[in-house]
């Protein structure tokens, strides 16, 4: 039996004033022009409400790079939803936070890219963006709007662990959701210059145990654990269409964020097909859901009931078989993949330049380009160690 979906993450728009070179977001970005209007989005939600989900994660990109943000907020808490803002921070105005304040939005996740602005701006490729950030986080805490703050952690930042955890103290976060950078999307991209070393990863491991309890009751501490570095593989969505969907900018329905890539399933869009029917009858939804799926070392396994076969995305990424058993499992075949990319992670510092994730309309603001651009197109900019910034064209 196929139980309801509990979230939808709605990914409003791939716009986004910042660049993070770690972005989930896929390579191939959605143009403003081809995503969701705000009825067909008021729909969705609509729909997700009958379906049975409880969450609407409103995301991007930059979910307040949407104009209408205020009135989908609006729609989705007359259906019921509980409604979570995911943002950068960057785009919201007190002002617009007293109308959201206002429609009943429910909670606030905070991304935070480091934890001085010359960090958090170097790795967000946005100037002020930091002190953006706090200031809006001071008015969130003064509406007393719970508020979690997200941090994805990698080589470069995963030694302010600590820092970062005072930080959302300091910002009235109740919860603080620190991820290790899992490499999908532009992280794939940037995988050598994001990765840990084994050593920042041991400390990171125990620093988190030891801040998870000496926080206890004042700061919830979530962890999405390394991507590689571990005996076994996370239960990646909780296991594949069982608890969640997520709807792209143009409307495309996915059973992971990070599911696009994988070439041998099809994705079917809200604007043709019911979510209910995506949900229950799609052949991408039942591709993994379950265990018949699952290779005889999975279906055998005591811990197939536990993390349900891993991670689809990250068998395509490493694998190029998306329903391979998961390379970070000690007891696959193919682990020693995983065993390469960890022990080829140099201890000592490294210049390799970032990629950041921008998309051409952002570029065209920053380069004043006067050229037409063409949809879905993007552009590399390598951000060198000397601290020169290189724009490279991309593929569209
Ligand atoms: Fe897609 Fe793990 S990220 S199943």
């Amino acid at each position: 039996m196929i139980d309801p979906p509990i979230a939808l993450l709605a990914e409003l728009t791939h716009r986004c004033p910042l660049a993070c070179p770690y972005c989930s977001n896929p390579q191939e970005l959605t143009a403003k022009e081809q995503e969701l209007d705000t009825q067909t989005w008021v729909n969705v939600f609509q729909q997700a409400a009958r379906l049975g989900v409880l969450q609407l994660h409103l995301s991007g990109g930059e979910p307040a790079s949407r104009r209408d943000l205020l009135d989908l907020v609006i729609a989705a808490r007359k259906t019921g939803l509980y409604t979570n803002l995911i943002t950068s921070g960057v785009g919201l105005t007190p002002k617009r936070l007293d109308y959201l304040d206002g429609a009943g939005l429910d909670h606030i996740q905070l991304s935070v890219q480091g934890v001085s602005a010359e960090i958090a701006d170097r790795i967000g490729g946005y100037k002020g963006g930091f002190d953006r950030k706090i200031h809006i986080a001071e008015h969130i805490a003064a509406r007393e709007i719970p508020l979690t703050l997200n941090a994805v952690m990698h080589r470069d930042n995963i030694g302010d662990l600590v820092a970062t955890m005072d930080m959302a103290e300091r910002l009235g976060a109740r919860r603080s959701e620190v991820a290790c950078v899992q490499f999908h999307g532009w992280a794939l991209k940037n995988r050598d210059a994001l990765q840990p070393t084994r050593t920042q990863v041991d400390q990171a491991k125990a620093i988190i145990k030891t801040e998870q309890k000496a926080r206890m009751g004042r700061l919830v501490i979530d962890i999405v654990a390394p991507a590689y570095n571990s005996d076994f593989p996370k239960a990646c969505m909780g296991g594949w269409g069982s608890t969640g969907l997520n709807v792209t900018p143009n409307g495309t329905v996915l059973p992971c964020h990070a599911a696009e890539p994988i070439p041998t399933l099809t994705f079917a869009n809200v604007k043709d097909v019911p979510l209910r029917d995506i949900w229950y009858d799609s052949t991408a939804f039942n591709a993994y859901r379950g265990t018949d799926w699952m290779p005889e070392l999975c279906q055998t396994c005591t811990r197939r009931d536990v993390d349900f076969g891993g991670c689809r995305c990250q068998a395509m990424a490493l694998l190029g078989d998306p329903g391979a058993v998961d390379p970070v499992c000690k007891k696959s075949p193919k682990r020693s993949v995983v065993d390469h990319l960890v022990s080829k992670v140099s201890e000592k510092a490294t210049d390799i330049g970032l990629i950041y994730r921008l998309m051409l309309f952002n570029i065209r603001t920053m380069l004043c380009c006067r050229r037409q651009s063409s949809k879905r197109q993007c552009l590399d900019v390598t951000r060198q160690g000397s601290g020169r910034t290189k724009y490279v064209r991309s593929r569209s």
